[in-house]
């Protein structure tokens, strides 16, 4: 008999894509078949160059030992090229920088680097789930800050003193996952000050900093003068240069809390692997090239969903930025009862709101990520399906 693994586990809430799984394994079982946009998963190839640096490092038997722990020079050269490139600041690559296997690996770790058994860690109610998990598995917990539709901000006024007396770390994300809300330096200058104010480390995911449209310019945290003295970026190349499948990205910031991060990360593995910091690299480099058509594919394919809800006559407005369509669940509908009939029904899996956290109640998710025609043809069954069964 194995020993019990340890109590935190347990007392994460339910994975609400674990009971997604469940009902696509169902409809698989009965012989459906469906359109999966649960997942954000990217669908299109990687960038040629970014295939070439992989096979290039991996034939490079200098690169088949362990990779340097915080990055590999040339890596973190580029990272800190594309920071200056894009968001105009200037970071000491030695110091600011670190490769992580994924953001979502870097900010489960910054997390636990900061948050343990008594903390909490700020976290808005509709989330990303890493951002409560990694801090409840490391004995924290995580309070949800309000976060009101339709500009979906937390509203850091909210939060209890008593609260903050124990908070430890804020998160932010935008553009966000999965509200396709955005928001504007004026905010990060004040989530800053806020954590400046009350002695937080203030994590800002900026997974999605390339999927922007209509000209909209994504903003970085560490424009703000002084934001690193509290706050660390996490990048991520999985969404702006398809490359989800090889695990690279970088954090940016404090070089306090860089430190720290690096800390963790020495005791638990061995670094970010060659091949992907080769490839990371590569597609850093040529961001400027790279970057806009990716983005260009994802504005198509939200044009398309939003043209097809709105020829419906749905009354949603499109987002600025990410690859996500967040929609309220149709009148007539619970959040599962949607979920389920999409699926029964017009053969699309989508994502309840309820899986990003409390605040996601009454919405569902659509991740754009299958070609415009076939988004179109998802939205016309979801629309016409919810004409048909949904009004109560
Ligand atoms: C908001 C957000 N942050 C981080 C990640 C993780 O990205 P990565 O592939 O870099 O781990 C995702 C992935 O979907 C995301 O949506």
């Amino acid at each position: 008999m194995l020993p019990r693994p340890i109590a935190a586990l347990d007392r994460l809430p339910p994975y609400v894509f674990a009971e997604l799984d469940r009902l696509k394994a169902e409809a698989r079982a009965r012989g459906r078949t469906y359109l999966d946009l649960g997942i954000g998963s990217p669908d299109r190839p990687m960038p040629a160059p970014v295939i070439e640096a992989l096979q290039g490092a991996a034939a490079d038997v200098g690169r088949h030992g362990y990779p340097p722990f915080r990055g590999t020079p040339e890596y973190l050269a580029a990272a800190a090229r594309y920071l200056g490139d894009r968001f105009g600041v200037a970071l000491d690559p030695s110091r600011e920088l670190l490769a992580v296997s994924g953001s979502k690996e870097g900010i489960a770790q910054l997390l636990q680097a900061y948050c343990g058994p008594g903390d909490v860690a700020l976290v808005p109610a509709v989330y990303y789930p890493v951002y409560a998990r990694a801090p409840m598995l490391n004995g924290a917990d995580a309070w949800f800050i309000p976060t009101p539709a339709p500009a979906f901000l937390p509203d850091l006024d909210a939060i209890p003193a008593d609260v903050l007396a124990r908070a430890k770390a804020l998160v932010v994300n935008y553009p966000n996952n999965p509200t396709g809300a955005v928001c504007d330096l004026a905010f990060l200058e004040r989530c800053v000050a806020f954590a400046r104010r009350h002695g937080l480390l203030l994590l800002s995911d900026l997974a999605y900093a390339e999927l922007a449209y209509d000209g909209y310019r994504v903003p970085s945290v560490l424009q703000v003068p002084g934001a690193t003295d509290v706050a660390v970026e996490l990048y991520s190349c999985s969404k702006s240069f398809n490359m989800a499948g090889v695990r690279i990205g970088f954090a940016a910031g404090s070089a306090e809390a860089i430190d720290a991060l690096a800390a963790y990360r020495t005791n638990v593995g061995y670094g970010t692997p060659w091949v992907a910091q080769a490839a990371g690299a590569a597609a850093l480099a040529r961001h400027a090239e790279l970057a806009p058509a990716v983005a260009a594919e994802y504005r198509a394919r939200r044009d398309a969903v939003y043209g097809g809800l709105a020829a419906a006559g749905w009354d949603v407005t499109p987002p600025s930025a990410s690859m996500y369509a967040w929609l309220p669940v149709p009148e007539g509908f619970d959040d599962w009862g949607w979920v389920r009939a999409a699926l029964d029904e017009a053969g699309v899996v989508v994502t309840p709101g309820i899986a990003f956290g409390p605040g996601g109640a009454g919405w569902f998710r659509i991740s754009l990520v299958q070609p415009a025609p076939v988004l179109a043809d998802a939205v016309a069954r979801l629309t016409e399906l919810a004409a048909r069964v949904g009004v109560a």
